[in-house]
């Protein structure tokens, strides 16, 4: 498989063309925003987690039929995965409320939700990832409502999978966001999983101590970043005891460079 050239540059993450039309190479880099880009910083040693973390989930729902963007992990920072039209929609799943959603509607950090919450974002940067209801996505073509009655239902499933996943590790899956793309296979039109899941993306609470697994270490300056993402990784049996290198110098590395 050949790199070739830049197509898009993300806050988190690269992507290149392939020799094939059809696959692209998605490079996760260091980065770390907050806050619609407003808090930045580099934690050398996070991409390296995050393609390890994301590829450990996605290939698990794959076997458990939930289609996705991943064909297979290249290295230590990059995975071969495939070029769909991704929906400018940012879909947010939530458990327990927490972040956003208790400041907008002033509701209390760590209220249980009786049932998982699905909300919609407009992926747009210049515009700060505006809130939108599934009216708009409808009145404005972002997707149809065939689309997101599809989407909703994949959500659930991966909601559910994920969430058994994580309590078996002692984890509490507290919210997270997903990004789903058009494709065609064998010239049928699908929607299919795509970007990334991992610390980045989902928030994720010690069961027993609610202690921060997730990019909320470097929102709120909790410090330890590297070493919650690790911890994630290892629980998840993906880092062993015994091929702790990685680990090790990846946790050596969490030196954080404020950018500003
Ligand atoms: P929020 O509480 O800030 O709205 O975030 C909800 C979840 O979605 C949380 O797990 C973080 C994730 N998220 C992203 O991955 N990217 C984003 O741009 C935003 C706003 C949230």
């Amino acid at each position: 498989m050949k790199k070739g050239k830049k197509l898009y540059e993300g806050k988190a993450k690269i992507l290149y063309a392939t020799n094939d039309k059809n696959l692209v190479i998605q490079y996760f880099k260091d980065d770390a925003t907050a806050f619609n880009n407003q808090k930045k910083t580099t934690i050398e040693g996070k991409g390296v987690l995050n393609n390890r973390i994301s590829e450990h989930i996605l290939s698990n729902l794959s076997q458990i039929g939930i289609k996705n963007h991943l064909v297979k992990r290249l290295n230590m920072r990059e995975q071969i995965i495939k070029l769909v039209e991704i929906i400018p929609i940012e879909f947010i799943v939530r458990n327990v409320a927490t972040g956003s959603i208790t400041k907008r509607l002033g509701i209390e950090d760590g209220t249980v939700l009786k049932e998982p919450l699905i909300e919609y974002c407009l992926k747009d940067d210049k515009l700060g990832d505006p809130l939108v209801a599934e009216e708009h996505i409808i009145a404005f073509d972002w997707a149809s409502k065939k689309e997101i009655d599809k989407v909703k239902k994949i959500i659930l499933r991966i909601n559910d999978f994920m969430i058994g996943m994580f309590r078996g590790v002692g984890i509490k899956l507290i919210d997270f966001k997903l990004e789903f793309g058009r494709i065609k296979i064998n010239s049928k039109n699908e929607i299919i999983l795509a970007d990334e899941i991992s610390p980045d993306t989902c928030r994720l609470w010690d069961s027993v101590t609610d202690k921060k697994l997730d990019k909320d270490r470097f929102r709120k300056d909790l410090g330890d970043l590297i070493p919650a993402y690790t911890e994630v990784a290892k629980r998840l049996g993906i880092l062993h005891e015994q091929s702790n290198v990685s680990a090790v110098n990846v946790t050596k590395l969490s030196s954080i460079r404020r950018k500003k």
